[in-house]
């Protein structure tokens, strides 16, 4: 482990991510809620492009009566969606979610991600697994040809031990730093720890994604693959989807 980042993307994103590319990421959030229909189960993402995505979901339940239902994937949309007045339920009481829509950190050609810059990879990877529909909402930036070469990989991992998880973790040629939130280790939503993971690119995601997740201590990782349906690109003026 490493006391230091060696990209200092993640802190990046963090301290700039409510002001930085506003436009376009209102306008990836706006289009993505359009695909919202009466009736559905509505996964909500978290962090600062997802949230227009929610503004807008509300903005409709309050000006054309949309019928929905709504699942966080934080505690942070949570309260954001009972602001906008968005009724709530869980996935103990769904079987399964119409369509989610949430944000990355990174995103390729085949719509494979690194998500977990704000945290809250693992209930956004069990909502994304339970939803028939997966849009990811992005400002350009986040497009990338290869995953890992800028972003730190993010990985849940149990306080309980952690070197030797994070040991493990190294093993696979990063390397990492626990996030820290002011002079405090980040703890997320489940109360565990954040490793952000410095890899030179990621030449296999999906293996790799398969591999940190056989580490006992690990909890999930910040890879998406094969969750994503559609990739909503905001721009200045419109978005692109593919
Ligand atoms: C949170 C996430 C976010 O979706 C990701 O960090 C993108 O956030 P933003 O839209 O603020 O750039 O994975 O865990």
């Amino acid at each position: 482990m490493s006391t230091s980042s060696n990209k200092k993307i993640n802190t990046f994103h963090l301290l700039n991510k409510q002001s930085f590319m506003l436009k376009e990421k209102r306008n990836a959030g706006f289009r993505a809620a359009e695909y919202v229909e009466d009736g559905m189960v509505v996964g909500l993402g978290t962090g600062s492009t997802a949230k227009h995505a929610v503004e807008k979901i509300g903005e409709r339940i309050r000006k054309e009566g949309l019928d929905i239902v709504a699942i966080p994937t934080s505690e942070n949309t949570k309260l954001l969606a009972e602001d906008f007045k968005i009724p709530l339920t869980t996935l103990d009481e769904v079987k399964k979610i119409d369509i989610t829509i949430d944000g990355a950190d990174e995103v390729d050609d085949e719509k494979n991600l690194i998500k977990g810059g704000g945290g809250a990879l693992l209930r956004e990877k069990m909502v994304a697994f339970e939803s028939d529909y997966e849009i990811i909402i992005v400002d350009p930036s986040k497009m990338v040809e290869k995953l890992g070469v800028e972003f730190d990989l993010p990985v849940e991992i149990i306080p309980h031990w952690k070197s030797s998880t994070i040991r493990r973790i190294e093993m696979f040629g990063c390397t990492s730093n626990i996030r820290m939130h002011k002079n405090s280790i980040f703890k997320t939503d489940n109360h565990n720890y954040i490793v952000d993971c410095s890899f030179d690119g990621i030449d296999d995601p999906e293996g790799l994604s398969k591999q940190l997740n056989n580490i006992p201590g690990v909890v999930e990782n910040g890879l998406f693959i094969d969750l994503a349906d559609k990739i909503i690109i905001g721009k200045k003026e419109g978005f692109e989807e593919f």
